[in-house]
This record gives structure tokens, sequence and C-alpha cells, in this order.
């Protein structure tokens, strides 16, 4: 186990060629499931993924990501939103998630401790800085299963934003993620 984990670090690298190889979906979800079960402040897992695997959308995504052509090459694009407004202390969302973390008569406290922490921190860095958590997570399944990656941070937001149909009052873009299969004959330049 402690190899194969290894040498699934050792196979990740920031993909920047991808064949045209489309990504099953049991891999995908894998993937995905990764990403769902990662660790999250007070549990309120504050990511939401976007899968995109339309030429279209990935082709859009490109021009939102500075032309990096690793966008426009991957099977899917997965762009990793933050949530932010569902993270008010009086939002269901945060109030079904807390109940679970303190069950019971717990949860006055917890939501109290919680109130006073999101008073005091900045919510759209502290919810970004958890997705990237999660997209770790993710490119290690990847790497697990032979798929590859890269993390694209070198992206414009608000044109991210307007390829994605999203409640823009809600979420911000926190990663973009391409996958697929790498291209050995652009790796040379990746060494
Ligand atoms: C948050 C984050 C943002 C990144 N953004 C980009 C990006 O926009 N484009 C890119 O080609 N690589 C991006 N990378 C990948 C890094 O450049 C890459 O991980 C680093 O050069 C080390 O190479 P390796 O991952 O192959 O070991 C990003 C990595 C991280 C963690």
């Amino acid at each position: 186990m402690r190899a194969e984990l290894l040498s699934a670090f050792h196979r990740r690298h920031a993909c920047h060629s991808f064949t045209a190889q489309p990504l099953e979906r049991a891999d995908l979800d894998f993937v995905l499931e990764a990403g769902r079960l990662s660790p999250s402040a007070f549990g309120l897992e504050p990511w939401h993924f976007i899968v995109c695997q339309t030429r279209a959308d990935k082709t859009a995504l490109q021009a939102a990501c500075f032309d990096q052509p690793q966008v426009g090459e991957a099977a899917v694009v997965v762009v990793i939103l933050a949530r932010v407004g569902e993270l008010a202390p009086d939002h269901a969302y945060t109030q079904r998630l807390l109940e679970r973390e303190y069950p019971g008569e717990r949860f006055a406290g917890g939501l109290a401790m919680y109130r006073a922490f999101y008073t005091a921190t900045d919510i759209p860095a502290w919810s970004a800085t958890q997705c990237h958590i999660a997209a770790a997570n993710m490119m290690t399944a990847a790497a697990v299963i032979g798929v590859d990656s890269c993390p694209i941070g070198g992206y414009l937001p608000d044109a991210v934003a307007a390829v994605l149909d999203y409640d823009h009052s809600h979420f911000i873009p926190a990663l973009v993620l391409a996958m697929g299969r790498r291209c050995f004959s652009g790796m040379a330049s990746e060494q």
C-alpha cells in the first residue's frame, strides 16, 4: 500500500498535454468521490464541483485560463467552486451540516462558536483554501488510477464564472482541474 501510494505521488505531475482519449465515467466518479470525502472545517464541505466535458465549455474555459492549452485539451475539466453565500451561519445549508457536526444538545454551542468564527474570518479565502485540499485528494486519486491532471490557478475568476451557469452570489471559482491521459509526445517539454 505504501509503495502504491508513493508511486502515485511520483506519477502525478502538472500535465500540460493531454491526448484526445475520453475519461471513463467510473474514473471520473472515483476522482469526484475522493474530492467529496475530503476533510473540511466544521464539516461544512465548502466545495461544489462543476464537470465540463463539452468542446464548447472547454474552449471557453481555456480562454478564461489565459489560453492555457491543457484546459481545452483535457478530457474533463472540473471547476471547483468555493461556497461563500451558503456559509452564513443562518443559511439552511450551514445549519444542516452543523447539525451533523454538533448533534443534539451540542448544536447551540457549535453554532455560537461558528458564528464568532465566521465574523472574524475571511470566508471566501477560507472556503477556497479548503477546496484546494479537495483538489489535492482528487489529483492523488486520479494518479492512483492512471489519470493525469493539471491544477489551474491561472484564470480570470469573472471569465470562468461567465462560462458557467451557477449562482454567482453563492460561489466563487477556487481552482480549475484539467484531467485526462498524458500525451507522451508532449512530455519532452515538461521534463
Ligand atoms: C494552486 C495551484 C495553481 C496552479 N496553477 C497552474 C496553472 O495555472 N497552470 C499550470 O500549468 N500549472 C499550474 N499549477 C501547477 C504547478 O505549476 C506545478 O504543480 C509545479 O510547477 C510543480 O510541478 P509538478 O506538479 O509537475 O510536480 C498550479 C499548482 C497549484 C498547486
